[in-house]
């Protein structure tokens, strides 16, 4: 499974589009590394780089909320909490395991999906909410 950007994502608030498109490209980075069986460091540093971004980028949007009112703001952010906290496990679970092809599968289930439904279904209900008027 890979991820692609879909233009229906875009929401128009403030930098969350670019970053939006940044962190998927991203993830097809760190999905990449892994199918061509790049060395444990590269990958450790693209999923490195990754959960540090995801973090920037997290706090910006929870920033944006605040400044609208955003009704959902909370909810919102103990899920990003939860993610924040997932992909450090992957990160360690990297560390301690490498690659293998569970780690690929986890990879898909835990980050892919999650940022798909996420930037995809969760995210945009802010755009709505903005741009019905806020
Ligand atoms: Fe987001
Ligand atoms: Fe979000």
């Amino acid at each position: 499974m890979s991820i692609k950007w879909q233009d229906s994502w875009n929401i128009e608030v403030g930098e969350i589009d670019n970053q939006h498109r940044a962190l998927v490209e991203q993830v097809s980075h760190l999905l990449e590394a892994c199918k061509r069986g790049d060395s444990r460091q590269e990958v450790a540093s693209v999923l490195n780089f990754l959960s540090q971004y995801v973090k920037e980028h997290f706090r910006y949007e929870e920033e944006q909320h605040r400044l609208y009112n955003y009704p959902d703001r909370d909810e919102h952010a103990k899920l990003h909490k939860n993610f924040t906290q997932e992909v450090k496990k992957l990160q360690e679970r990297f560390e301690n395991e490498g690659f293998s092809y569970q780690f690929t599968i986890l990879l898909n289930r835990k980050l892919v999906d999650w940022l798909i439904d996420h930037i995809g279904r969760v995210d945009q209900k802010f755009g709505v909410f903005v741009k019905s008027g806020g």
